[in-house]
């Protein structure tokens, strides 16, 4: 779990992951001064500000990173679905008007909150669950789509999507298997059971593949995967994965995901033993 348990507490792996989505937010900002309105939808907010391990001061969360963009998104939805946290959310952006929250499923949520939007305006999604089954359906990610909108999804694949698939196909329940269907992209079934047997090493770079085919047929240009993020031992957890189709918003994303924190850091479409590694 990025923040451990109940008490949510930022640790190394979600300290790098608030730098990505702060450098991107940033730049996004300032590349859509010219439209009228933008807007931003957190789908898995959080309370807003989360105590640091190490020091144990607040740090901002993506919503209040959001919020203190400039120039400031017209309107900033978030949606969380559980009500302790939701409380905390709302005392953490009492103050800026231009917060919403809606307490439930983001699933439910998103696709009304899009309908109070222009198909025109610029919108940035961030969807970033701790797991799978109960957390984005790709119906939802379907949805996001058909707006002007740029994705960026945490895929939580060692923490758990690999946990989800056994080893051994048969091993994986019908119901289990429907289930996961409403989660993962279409044609996962057909990913896992090729690779599962002998060639499970493979699974995570397939998945990651066909994660980027299913997002660009839903029409984004480019999508980009940072590099795995990592526990202080080295274990690998999840990864962050953009999508896109403003040429602009490809610049901003190829400098964050691609030259800004990590050279390890990957273009999909990159033939790389690393991706093998898992
Ligand atoms: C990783 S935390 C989000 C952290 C936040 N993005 C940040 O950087 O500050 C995930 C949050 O999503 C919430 N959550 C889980 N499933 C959800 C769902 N289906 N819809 C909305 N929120 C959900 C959890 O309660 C949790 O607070």
């Amino acid at each position: 779990m990025p923040y451990g348990g109940q008490e949510q507490q930022l640790r190394g792996w979600s300290k790098k992951k608030l730098e990505y989505l702060r450098s991107y937010i940033v730049a996004y900002c300032k590349a859509t001064t010219k439209s009228l309105k933008r807007f931003y939808i957190d789908g898995f907010a959080g309370p807003g500000k989360l105590p640091d391990e190490d020091s144990g001061e607040m740090v901002d969360g993506s919503p209040l990173i959001a919020l203190k963009a400039e120039p400031r998104f017209t309107l900033c939805h978030f949606v969380e679905k559980d009500k302790a946290t939701c409380e905390k959310l709302r005392n953490n952006t009492r103050g800026y008007d231009n917060a919403r929250i809606w307490e439930g499923d983001c699933n439910e949520w998103i696709p009304i909150i899009l309908q109070t939007i222009s198909r025109a305006s610029p919108t940035l999604a961030v969807l970033d669950p701790t797991g799978v089954i109960g957390q984005v359906k790709w119906a939802t990610i379907r949805t996001i789509a058909q707006w002007k909108t740029e994705i960026i999804l945490n895929l939580p694949y060692h923490m758990a999507v690999r946990r989800l698939l056994p080893n051994d196909p048969s091993l994986l329940s019908p119901d289990r298997a429907t289930q996961l269907g409403e989660y993962l992209p279409p044609g996962w079934q057909a990913v896992y059971y090729d690779t599962a047997r002998g060639r499970r090493n493979l699974l995570c770079r397939k998945l990651l593949e066909l994660y980027r085919d299913q997002l660009k047929s839903l029409g984004y240009t480019d999508v980009f995967a940072s590099a795995v993020f990592r526990t202080e031992h080295n274990l690998p957890l999840y990864y962050l994965i953009w999508a896109g189709r403003h040429p602009v918003g490809v610049r901003i994303a190829r400098h964050v995901f691609l030259e800004q924190f990590d050279p390890r850091v990957r273009l999909l479409d990159v033939d790389d033993d690393e991706w093998l590694a898992f």
